[in-house]
């Protein structure tokens, strides 16, 4: 995003586990801390050095280890990259279990340091689900080895899970197994059109309800968000262009028969159209037109980063409340930016980003605290998939209690004892308690 700048002077470039261990242990005691980088695709600053930390690259982790296609379990190293393995258990009929814009850069080990949660979450679930088992260097280089393929373990403490997410600060993760689903054989896509944000709402409702198993994505977008994507790139259009509506979803089918598929998605569009949840919709014809359906979604954040100003948020809010946020964003910042809405609404995640020319202390305290203030009264949480990096890390306090943020310094403290893994990311600094405590 061109707004975190390190002064990092060294990057290492491990191949193995074995290698990733003699640097932290050479570093754990030498008292030289260090930055895990994937991708470097992640949008809170978490990958960037602040200071001169030392970059550890896991680009070259990169091998495949196994793929069983009878329980749908891939083994690999935390460098690959998301697209790649993506494509490579399509080979087996199975797919990954989690999608995002980025899966052309992202790496597997940066989307579960990051728990990343992406379009298809609300079928697929949480990484904290689908990850089975990780391979992870402690800070003092020893080698935690709890890559289980095994769906079920209740052997003791579940530890991979405190790695999900961490964004690098308890240890490295070297490799992972990782459930993947079978692949769709039928796939649909449509564009809808709603009237109101409470219309978006029973669309939902009645997408859960009409398409049962089949659902596996309900995006939504406003009207300020489809107007940046088609505005900024030629090959973004609208589907539904001249519509008049202030809210557009793409909503995704995937099943095993395109027949049973196609007949619910139609018996759902004409009974949405019948009551008013919808006014106007697209169904895409073929697979060209289900990734230019994508490519809208997907052009929105692209078209956001065009701007030399980004305020970006991820936010959890129950869906109820969750645009009324962006209004009262939109009316407080006024015409000083472009204030735009979106996101992973069937998961109750909304993107609430505000761009401008500039960045300027004006607007900035016209957006925050209040985004952070208004988040946590309406019970929600200020990180839903990004994780909190160097952006948010003195905001934790606004989704989590003082009990939660000790016990993360202790975990943090025991398996990390000289802070060397990625510091100043994800937890504040001593002192800097966050605002609400
Ligand atoms: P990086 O950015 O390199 O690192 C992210 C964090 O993980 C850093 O703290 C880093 O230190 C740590 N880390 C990286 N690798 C390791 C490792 N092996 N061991 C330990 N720590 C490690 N995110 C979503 O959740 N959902 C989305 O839909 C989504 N869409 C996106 C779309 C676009 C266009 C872009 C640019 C980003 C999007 N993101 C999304 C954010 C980002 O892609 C994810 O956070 C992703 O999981 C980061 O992976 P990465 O490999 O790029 O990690
Ligand atoms: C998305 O859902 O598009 C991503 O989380 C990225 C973003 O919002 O910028
Ligand atoms: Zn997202």
């Amino acid at each position: 995003m061109g707004k975190y700048k390190g002064e990092g002077s060294l990057a290492v470039r491990p191949k193995t586990t074995e290698e990733v261990s003699r640097i932290l242990k050479h570093c754990n005691e030498r008292n030289l801390a260090v930055v895990p980088q994937g991708g470097n695709t992640g949008l809170v600053g978490g990958s960037v050095p602040v200071f001169d930390e030392i970059i550890v690259s896991m680009a070259r982790l990169n091998e495949v280890k196994s793929i069983d296609p009878l329980s749908g379990v891939l083994v690999c190293q935390a460098g690959c990259i998301l697209q790649h393995l993506d494509d490579r258990v399509a080979k087996e009929g199975l797919m990954m279990p989690l999608d995002l814009g980025a899966k052309g850069s992202c790496h597997i080990g940066g989307n579960i340091s990051t728990n990343a949660g992406g379009i298809r979450y609300l079928r697929y679930g949480s990484l904290h689900g689908s990850v089975l088992g990780l391979e992870v260097v402690l800070a003092n280089g020893e080698v935690l080895d709890v890559l289980q393929s095994l769906r079920k373990d209740t052997t003791g403490y579940d530890l991979k899970q405190l790695f999900i997410g961490a964004e690098g600060t308890l240890g490295l993760v070297t490799a992972a197994a990782i459930h993947c689903p079978p692949r769709p054989k039928a796939k649909n896509a449509t564009f809808l059109a709603c009237a109101t944000f409470s219309k978006v709402l029973e669309t939902f409702r009645k997408a859960k309800a009409d398409l049962g198993e089949i659902l596996s994505a309900f995006e939504f977008l406003d009207k300020e968000s489809l107007d940046l994507a088609v505005g900024t790139y030629e090959d973004v259009k609208s589907p539904l262009p001249g519509s008049p509506e202030r809210f557009y979803v793409l909503l995704e089918t995937s099943g095993s028969n395109e027949d049973h598929d196609n007949e619910k998605l139609h018996a759902f569009l004409e009974a949405a159209l019948e009551s008013g949840a919808i006014s106007d919709g697209a169904v895409a014809q073929d697979g060209t037109q289900l990734k230019a359906f994508w490519r809208i979604r997907e052009g929105v954040p692209e078209a956001l980063n065009t701007h030399k100003a980004m305020y970006k948020y991820d936010l959890s809010i129950p869906q109820s409340t969750m645009y009324g946020l962006v209004e009262d964003m939109r009316a407080r910042v006024g015409d000083r930016a472009y204030t735009v809405g979106y996101g992973h609404l069937g998961d109750g995640n909304l993107h609430l980003n505000v761009v401008a020319d500039a960045y300027s202390e004006e607007l900035t305290s016209l957006i925050e605290p209040f985004v952070y203030e208004r988040t946590a009264e309406l019970g929600g949480s200020v990180s839903a998939e990004h994780g909190l990096g160097q952006m948010k890390a003195d905001c934790i306090g606004y989704t989590k209690g003082d009990s939660a943020v000790s016990l993360m310094r202790l975990v943090k403290k025991t398996l990390d004892p000289k802070g060397i893994l990625n510091p100043y990311k994800v937890l504040p600094l001593p002192g800097e308690v966050t605002p609400p405590q």
